[in-house]
């Protein structure tokens, strides 16, 4: 007998659920289960102990702890091959790679890209080297040119206190002086410390700015992440991690929706991930300021990365003949287009069709390249828009099943509160954040 949900949404009054989701509910409601004791792991907040990952903040990521959990339960083993389509800063690499199975992952932010490229590249390093390239880079750094930033983006202007900006240009400039692999260390050491030393903060889907905050100094911000990596150094030692063999870890700056260039070894079995949420997450904000000191030149090339990524924010553009990929989404753009005069943001309607017609294509492609049996096992975020719910859960597992998955289970990991706007309006309903996971028919 299935336990009953703490929170069945079919119980919750009527305006809350459109007629599409409530048949979503109903039919999904026998393969859905609640298991919150995972609710700890599917946030980055668990990697706070976890060597190399803790390195870098990177907000969207899941805890280590949940891959390990679930390449577990799905049964992987060495001789699967493991994809992460939204491979972030690759913490499913990390636990895919620390038992011996070989890993691709693909992310299109380049800030991303990169933490998830470099993070192997801890493995070739001896213990002590990190803090006598610090020495070093404290005599040249002073006298170094700064660093060319890309300056015309209206954040960097007001992001940091003067001096701390210019002294982080110098840094830059002599980091970039550096040989592989110590620069890419250096600069993901480097990219961690620059929301301290910001009057910026990485708060839900933007970049932050809180001008009463107090910023961290650089030297001694960069000095204790430099120490944190000799430690952790020294405990992949003690846990006896080994580095990643050959090609067995890759990581492609790419887009999920297209997936002809990725070097796939073979088709693969196993496939651990969580996209970008609907809900006006922005990751070219969010992560501004690494991306204007290292990856984009200028205003323009931020913009035009920002319109290369999965459709969740708020500038998404829509082509005049996308329309909702799937009826509870169409239902939803409906009623908030009746309502545009009312929403906070009258976008939201393009950004939800736009975010689904993205996701189907998404969900086409890994069809297309794993292999028959994979499984797939993918964590996302439920949204409420004017006070009703749209379950995304169950949407991207009909869209699945029509690209030809079946799906075997929903698992509830927690129900997390809305915003304070929703809220006041529409009274607190509990959002579910789930596991939904799929096979691919033999
Ligand atoms: C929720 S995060 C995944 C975080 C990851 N699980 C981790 O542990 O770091 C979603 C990721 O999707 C990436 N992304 C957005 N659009 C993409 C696209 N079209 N193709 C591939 N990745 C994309 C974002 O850059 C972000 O890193």
């Amino acid at each position: 007998m299935r336990q009953p949900l703490l929170f069945d949404v079919r119980a919750f009054p009527k305006m809350c659920l459109g007629e599409e989701s409530r048949r979503l509910e109903e039919k999904y409601a026998s393969r859905m289960r609640e298991e919150l004791r995972l609710g700890n792991l599917v946030s980055y907040v668990g990697n706070r102990d976890v060597p190399l990952l803790r390195l870098y903040r990177y907000k969207e990521a899941f805890a280590f702890g949940f891959v390990e959990e679930w390449l577990d339960r799905l049964g992987a083993g060495p001789e699967d091959y493991v994809f992460d389509p939204f491979c972030g800063m690759g913490t499913t690499l990390l636990a895919a790679s620390l038992r011996g199975i070989s890993a691709v992952g693909v992310d299109r932010l380049p800030v991303a890209a990169f933490i998830a490229q470099t993070l192997p590249l801890f493995f070739q390093i001896r213990p002590g080297e990190i803090l006598e390239t610090f020495a070093r880079l404290t005599q040249i750094a002073p006298r170094m040119q700064p660093a060319r930033v890309a300056m015309d983006v209206a954040i960097m202007r007001v992001a940091f206190p003067e001096e701390t900006l210019d002294y982080l240009r110098r840094w830059k400039a002599a980091i970039d002086t550096l040989e592989f692999p110590y620069r890419e260390v250096f600069l993901l050491l480097f990219f961690s410390i620059l929301e301290p030393c910001s009057y910026t903060s990485k708060d839900g889907q933007f970049l932050r700015l809180r001008r009463t905050k107090k910023t961290a100094n650089p030297e001694e911000a960069l000095a204790g992440r430099v120490l944190e990596a000799e430690k952790d150094l020294q405990r992949i030692r003690e846990l006896g991690w080994k580095a990643p063999a050959g090609d067995s870890w890759t990581v492609v700056l790419g887009d999920t929706r297209y997936l002809d260039d990725v070097p796939f070894q073979r088709a693969p079995t196993v496939l651990i991930t969580s996209p970008p949420y609907a809900n006006r997450y922005d990751y070219t904000r969010t992560y501004s300021l690494e991306l204007c000191f290292h990856f984009v030149r200028n205003f323009d090339e931020l913009r035009s990365l920002r319109h290369s990524l999965l459709r969740s924010h708020i500038e998404a553009r829509l082509a005049p003949t996308e329309v909702p990929p799937h009826p509870a989404v169409g239902e939803m753009v409906e009623i908030l287009r009746a309502r545009r005069q009312k929403l906070n943001n009258p976008k939201i309607p393009d950004m939800l069709t736009a975010y689904f017609v993205d996701m189907q294509q998404a969900i086409r492609e890994w069809r297309r390249v794993l292999s028959p049996g994979a499984r797939v096992a993918l964590v996302v975020d439920n949204v409420r828009f004017e006070g009703y719910l749209l379950p995304v859960d169950l949407i991207l597992s009909e869209i699945a099943e029509r690209e030809g998955f079946r799906t075997e289970e929903i698992v509830v990991a927690r129900y997390k509160g809305n915003s304070s706007q929703q809220m006041g309006r529409f009274g607190r309903v509990p959002v579910r954040e789930s596991i939904v996971v799929w096979r691919k028919p033999v």
